[in-house]
Order: structure tokens, then C-alpha cells, then sequence
């Protein structure tokens, strides 16, 4: 077993560490406020091969492994839930499930321009009745000759307004659940589709683009298909595996972030005659925050490398997004309240902090889905 990042691994996120700070820092509080999406930066982040993640050369990658690519999500992650949340639904989601499941030529169509920012993915499964039962997604599509017709609509689609290429998931009869389901790699200009802001103002994550999308007699041609026709769940789900870690790691850099604010506040601020770091209830807590973010780091890096050994990484990244999201929740609400008042207002980003954390929490499969996909590893499913 190995500790130490390789030296490939600590350039990959000394690169990803100095776009956060000094690109992206600037503008989290900012865009947060405004609630607009710093969009020019995707560019930015394909010039550095952060977009392009692990893909291999042939499609536009720079051969990074996946536990690079897990401090290039951590790294954003300790600056910006938003841009980290974009790249895990563009490169997770969309781009890593075209490099699985898609044929040659769709790979050499869509991972290239991906991976440079040409062209922005997202990643088309929740629906208003299809949450956590993901199978359960009202979207058909109708057979035609050459063509697929797709009714349906989508909501809390991550870069939905902004995405170039969408992976839509439909059913082709929904009376035999997930084994009809499609997965279709859909050209976001084409005829049918209609786009809008999530109504409603969000918790956190406000620089992010949600959306709602709804396909109206939209007509995809066959060679849409993305894998065979009736796997669209399983492409799904394994799609996701790769997003959860990106959400997993993500949450780790929350927490460090929650961890250095903490310790930076806390040897600052003076109360009783002294630094509030030299009370031990203070200590414990920065103690606490300390070992979790460390705990949390190794099942993140863990699932990285078993990942990249291509081995089945569904428990060990379920278990990393759970224990990750949940120690980063409780770094959060630790951080405010450490702040005291201050903490409490957006001129600490501890603030951004607990809010953002929620979403970790809930998108990309809640807390308690992860706990059925890990139960269900350990004590398979009843009749
Ligand atoms: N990889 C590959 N195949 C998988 C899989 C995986 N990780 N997990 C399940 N499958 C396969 C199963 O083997 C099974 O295959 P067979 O038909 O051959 O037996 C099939 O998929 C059905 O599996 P289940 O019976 O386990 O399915 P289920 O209906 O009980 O659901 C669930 C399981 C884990 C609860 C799943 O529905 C789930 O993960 N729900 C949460 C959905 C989710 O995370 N949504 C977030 C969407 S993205 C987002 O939030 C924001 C955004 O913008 C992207």
C-alpha cells in the first residue's frame, strides 16, 4: 500500500490547486451572489486538462490516472461546490460514460470536443416522479423506423441550460421498469426540446446551472443510442458511479476548506484574554474536523485506486460519498458555528460552505441511497 501521492499525482494537483486559488477564488463569492455560472472558465479548465480527466490521448486526455483526477475534483471542491459540481456531471456523468459504453465513432465525435470545453454534457435522469427510484422515469421513447421519439421532462439537470450534448435516459415500455431503458446521446439544438432555470431560489450552489427540460415529440435518429437499447439503466447507474466519487472527493475539499478557515479563525480571534484555538473545546473540535477530513480522504482515494485498477469501485464509492458528504455536512455546520457571528454572514465564505454542502448530501444519489446500494453489497436483496 502506498501513502504518497506519485509525483505525476502531486502535478496533476498542484495544477488543479493553482487554477483554484488563484483563478477561480476570485469569483466564487461573486458568482455565488450573482448566481450566474463563471462560464468562461470551462475553457480555461480544458487548456489545463481538467475537463479531460482520465480519458486516454486518443480522446483528448493527458493519461491522468483517477486518483489525480480526485484531488483535481478536492482541489476545486475546497474553493467552489459549483465548478466542482460542473465538472463532475461533465466529465463524471457524461464524459467517462461515453469512454465506457459508447461506440468508436461516437467516442471520437463527442470525448474530444468534452475534453476541451468546446462542448458542455449533461446528464438527463431525475424526473418530477423519479428521484431516488431512478427506474421508475416516465420519459418514453417511442420507436419510429430510423428514429426514437422522446416525450418526457427532466428537472434538476446540472449545466442543463448551458449543455451542448445530452445523455437522456427514456423508457421504451414502462411496464417492464428498468430493463427497457434507453440511454440516448442527444444533440441539446435539436427540435423538441425546451429549457429553463429550476424555479426557486437554492440553498447552495447558487453559481451552478440547474434545469428543467422537457422533450416534446423530440426525434433522435437510432445511431443516437448510446450502448444497447434496453441497458440504459445500467449505463446510468454506472455512470454514476464515477459522478459519486467526484461528489465524494468534492466534499473532501469542503471540508479542508472548513478545516483551514477554522484554524485560521480560531488562532486569530481573541476571547477571555486569548486565542480561542488555546480552549480545548475548541481543539477537540478542530481534532474531530481533522481526522474525518483525513478518514474521509483515504476511502475517496481508495475507490480512486481500485477504479483505476478496473475493478468494481460501486461499494467503495458509495461508501466514500457517505462518509465524505456526512463529515463535510458536519465540518460545515462546525465551521459557522466556530465563527460565531461572523460565520454567519457571507463575509466568511464558511458561510457558501454550509450551504453548499447540502447538495452533496442529496444529488448524485442521498445519504440514504448510498446506504442501500452498501447494504445491498453486503447482504444482497430479498425476494
Ligand atoms: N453498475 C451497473 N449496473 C448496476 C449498478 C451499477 N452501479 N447498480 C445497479 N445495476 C444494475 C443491477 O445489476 C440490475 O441489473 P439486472 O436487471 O441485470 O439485475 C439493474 O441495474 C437494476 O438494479 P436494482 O434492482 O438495484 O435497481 P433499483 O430500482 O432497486 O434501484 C438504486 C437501485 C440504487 C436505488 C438506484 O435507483 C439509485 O441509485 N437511485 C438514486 C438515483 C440517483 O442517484 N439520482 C441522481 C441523478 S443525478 C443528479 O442528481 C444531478 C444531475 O444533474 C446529474
Amino acid at each position: 500500500m502506498q501513502f504518497d501521492l506519485t509525483a505525476e499525482q502531486q502535478a496533476v494537483q498542484a495544477r488543479a490547486r493553482a487554477f483554484a486559488e488563484q483563478e477561480l477564488a476570485p469569483l466564487a463569492g461573486p458568482a455565488d451572489e450573482r448566481g450566474e455560472f463563471p462560464l468562461h472558465l470551462v475553457q480555461r479548465m480544458g487548456e489545463l486538462g481538467l475537463l479531460a480527466g482520465p480519458l486516454k490521448p486518443e480522446y483528448g486526455g493527458a493519461g491522468m490516472d483517477y486518483l489525480s483526477f480526485a484531488t483535481v475534483y478536492e482541489e476545486l471542491g475546497r474553493v467552489d461546490s459549483s465548478v466542482r459540481g460542473f465538472l463532475a456531471v461533465h466529465t463524471g456523468l457524461v464524459s467517462l460514460c461515453i469512454n465506457d459504453w459508447a461506440s468508436e465513432e461516437h467516442k471520437r465525435r463527442y470525448l474530444p470536443r468534452l475534453a476541451s470545453g468546446e462542448i458542455i454534457g449533461c446528464y438527463c435522469l431525475t424526473e418530477p416522479n423519479a428521484g431516488s427510484d431512478a427506474a421508475s422515469i416516465e420519459t418514453t421513447a417511442r420507436e419510429e423506423a430510423d428514429a426514437y421519439i422522446l416525450n418526457g421532462e427532466k428537472i434538476w439537470i446540472t449545466n442543463g441550460n448551458i449543455a451542448d450534448l445530452a445523455i437522456v435516459f427514456a423508457n421504451r415500455d414502462r411496464t417492464l421498469r428498468h430493463k427497457e431503458i434507453c440511454a440516448f446521446l442527444v444533440d441539446t439544438a435539436t427540435p423538441g426540446i425546451w429549457r429553463a432555470k429550476m424555479p426557486g431560489q437554492e440553498l447552495g450552489h447558487r453559481a451552478s446551472d440547474h434545469a428543467r427540460i422537457v422533450f416534446q415529440e423530440c426525434r433522435v435518429p437510432k445511431s443516437a443510442l448510446l450502448g444497447e437499447a434496453g441497458v440504459g439503466f445500467k449505463i446510468a447507474m454506472a455512470a454514476l458511479d464515477h459522478g459519486r466519487l467526484g461528489v465524494a472527493a468534492g466534499a473532501v475539499g469542503v471540508a479542508q476548506a472548513c478545516l483551514d478557515a477554522c484554524v485560521a479563525f480560531t488562532r486569530d480571534r481573541k476571547q477571555f484574554g486569548k486565542r480561542i484555538a488555546d480552549f480545548q473545546m475548541i481543539q477537540a473540535n478542530l481534532a474531530d474536523m481533522a481526522a474525518d477530513v483525513a478518514a474521509a480522504r483515504l476511502l475517496v482515494y481508495r475507490a480512486a485506486a481500485l477504479k483505476q485498477q478496473g475493478r468494481p469501485t460501486t461499494k467503495e464509492t458509495s461508501i466514500a460519498k457517505l462518509f465524505a458528504t456526512e463529515i463535510a455536512v458536519k465540518a460545515a455546520s462546525d465551521a459557522v458555528l466556530l465563527h460565531g457571528g461572523r460565520g454567519y454572514s457571507n463575509t466568511y465564505p464558511v458561510e457558501r460552505y454550509y450551504r453548499d454542502i447540502k447538495g452533496l448530501q442529496i444529488y448524485e444519489g442521498s445519504s440514504h441511497i448510498q446506504r442501500i446500494v452498501i447494504a445491498r453489497e453486503l447482504v444482497g436483496r430479498g425476494e
